[in-house]
């Protein structure tokens, strides 16, 4: 792994893209994904990840096979097995155990699930904090928790600033009061990093436990859930794992929470699902979180993405994250705040994630020009955030460079003005 501190970054803005591409020791990652459009520059791999071509050939054996051949019998042959396999590996990625990570359902359900767990756990304590930086469905699937376990339980959603820095108010606001803590490791919109030992150890002081949301985070960001003494974490598979449009999501429990009940129980999440037996206790681990049948499809495709994560190394994707990061931010404060952005994302390495938010008032109009005219794909966030997502194991040095360009295209082509008063569904 190269740990970049303030000369190697240095060295990396000055030095030519090409020459950086030719010195990536993840370079070759790139070829194990579909790109069908070379021209395509896709900074989007924070939102939906891009296609592994083993994920393309899965497909096929898993539906001809697996489903048209075995039919019913893969579940004996092998579902049960690869489906935990899976999540055993996702755990490799995040710093848990064997049998500790599971997959279910989508993340805001798992997130629900979790919250819900605690809570009713200890119900003296009626504070349920989050900040507005946190994924609004996750913020959704707090309150609706909350009211879930009584009328007294109330979300708290601090106001802050998280592109300076957060963390005093939030260390603050965690007292006596607080069941649970739960955010977004890295925010959808700044890319603010928390520090999960940090808030972690502050909720542990106080008797609170702490829910994390990993997803964008998980196969980016070094996470070390056992080490860093974490209570629950959920997290999607479509983002950084490339586990596909739609593919489930992972929960995560750990051992001082093995009371904690899931309040969407069934089937399988019972101790034998197929004895179909309505009295037969839930599982004793984590298996406790599921509920009813997986979709196995998308479970099973999300292994090759997960695969490419584990063989680069999550360390070594994030050196390359925060090298693709700096010299994006170096570039566009050189050249994109005179055409009126400004950076919304933390300026300090270790406190993003692999995502960078400009601000600009006409975000979406930019937003579409560059996907309709400039064959590139960021994202926008209302009201006026433009995203650009690095994913390493795809994102080249060039491409960044040549980012800046289109953007600037943009504007010298008049694009601004034509998407003005375009209003796609999906920004
Ligand atoms: C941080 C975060 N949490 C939760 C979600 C929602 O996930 P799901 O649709 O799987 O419930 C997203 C979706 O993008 C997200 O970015």
């Amino acid at each position: 792994m190269v740990e970049y501190d303030s000369s190697s970054i240095k060295n990396i803005i000055q030095k030519d893209s090409k020459d950086l591409d030719s010195d990536d020791e993840l370079a070759g990652f790139r070829s194990k994904f579909v790109i069908e459009d070379p021209n395509l520059i896709y900074l989007d791999g924070n939102s939906l990840g891009r296609l592994p071509i083993k994920t393309k050939e899965l497909v096929q054996e898993i539906v001809s096979e697996q489903w048209g051949d075995r039919l019913i019998r893969s579940w004996n042959e092998r579902w049960l097995e690869d489906t935990s396999r899976i999540g055993d590996k996702i755990g490799l990625v995040v710093g848990a155990k064997p049998g500790e990570v599971v997959i279910a359902d989508s993340t805001s359900v798992c997130l629900y699930k979790a919250a819900v767990s605690v809570l009713l756990s200890d119900q003296e304590r009626s504070v349920i904090l989050t900040d507005d930086q946190n994924f609004p469905s996750d913020i959704q699937a707090l309150r609706a928790a909350a009211s879930a376990v009584s009328k007294d339980h109330e979300v708290v959603v601090l106001e802050s600033d998280s592109v300076e820095d957060p963390v005093d108010v939030l260390l603050e606001a965690i007292d006596e009061t607080v069941a649970l803590v739960s955010l977004s490791q890295v925010s959808y919109r700044s890319g603010w990093c928390w520090d999960l030992s940090l808030i972690s150890q502050k909720a542990h002081e106080v008797g609170a436990k702490v829910l994390w949301d990993l997803s964008h985070s998980v196969g980016v960001v070094p996470i070390d859930l056992r080490g860093e003494e974490i209570d629950l974490a959920v997290g999607c598979t479509y983002k950084y794992l490339n586990g596909g449009p739609g593919a489930p999501a992972f929960i995560y429990a750990s051992e001082n929470c093995k009371d904690f009940i899931n309040p969407i129980a069934g089937w399988y999440g019972s101790k034998n699902p197929f004895g179909f037996d309505p009295d037969c206790q839930p599982d004793r681990d984590n298996r406790r979180f599921l509920t009813g049948t997986p979709p196995l499809i998308s479970t099973l495709l999300i292994e090759p993405g997960v695969d490419l994560v584990i063989e680069a190394g999550v360390q070594n994707i994030r050196s390359k994250s925060v090298a693709l990061s700096e010299m994006f931010l170096f570039k566009a404060r050189q050249e994109l705040l005179p055409l009126g952005f400004e950076i919304a994302s933390p300026l300090e390495k270790n406190n993003r994630g692999s995502h960078v938010a400009l601000s600009h008032s006409s975000a979406l109009a930019i937003g579409q020009a560059l996907i309709n005219e400039q064959s590139t794909i960021p994202d926008v966030r209302p009201p006026d955030l433009v995203r650009f997502g690095f994913a390493p194991l795809y994102t080249t040095f060039t491409e960044i460079e040549e980012c800046i360009s289109r953007i600037k295209n943009v504007f010298e082509g008049g694009g601004v003005s034509r998407w003005e008063n375009s209003h796609p569904i999906v920004p």
